[in-house]
């Protein structure tokens, strides 16, 4: 998403090509350019992942690759840092595993 500032404090959003994601089996339109955790939080999805140790929830925190309290299962593959992967056509995300570790 790119915000351009136009004249007469006008802005335009501007956003990239649609693509389709599966989100913990539902599928789901984003856009090109987007983070995991953008579209996961654009769709109601605060709650990452349990804590296998204490069972405490964890989502975003840091924003910024840091925490890892944002990690996602994504095509298969689990731990995936969502703040830090682009969002692509025919992703698939299920955001319903538990913390390695
Ligand atoms: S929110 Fe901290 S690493 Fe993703």
């Amino acid at each position: 998403m790119r915000i351009e500032i136009k004249t007469g404090n006008q802005q335009i959003i501007k956003r990239g090509k649609p693509v389709l994601i599966a989100v913990n089996q539902k599928i789901v339109t984003a856009h090109e350019g987007e983070l995991v955790s953008t579209v996961l939080h654009c769709e109601g999805i605060r709650v990452f992942q349990r804590k296998h140790k204490n069972g405490k929830p964890s989502g975003i925190y840091c924003g910024m690759g840091i925490c890892y309290e944002c990690l996602v299962k994504i095509n298969g593959v689990p731990n995936v840092r969502a703040c830090q992967t682009p969002v692509a056509e025919g992703m698939i995300i299920s955001t319903d595993i538990e913390e390695q570790g």
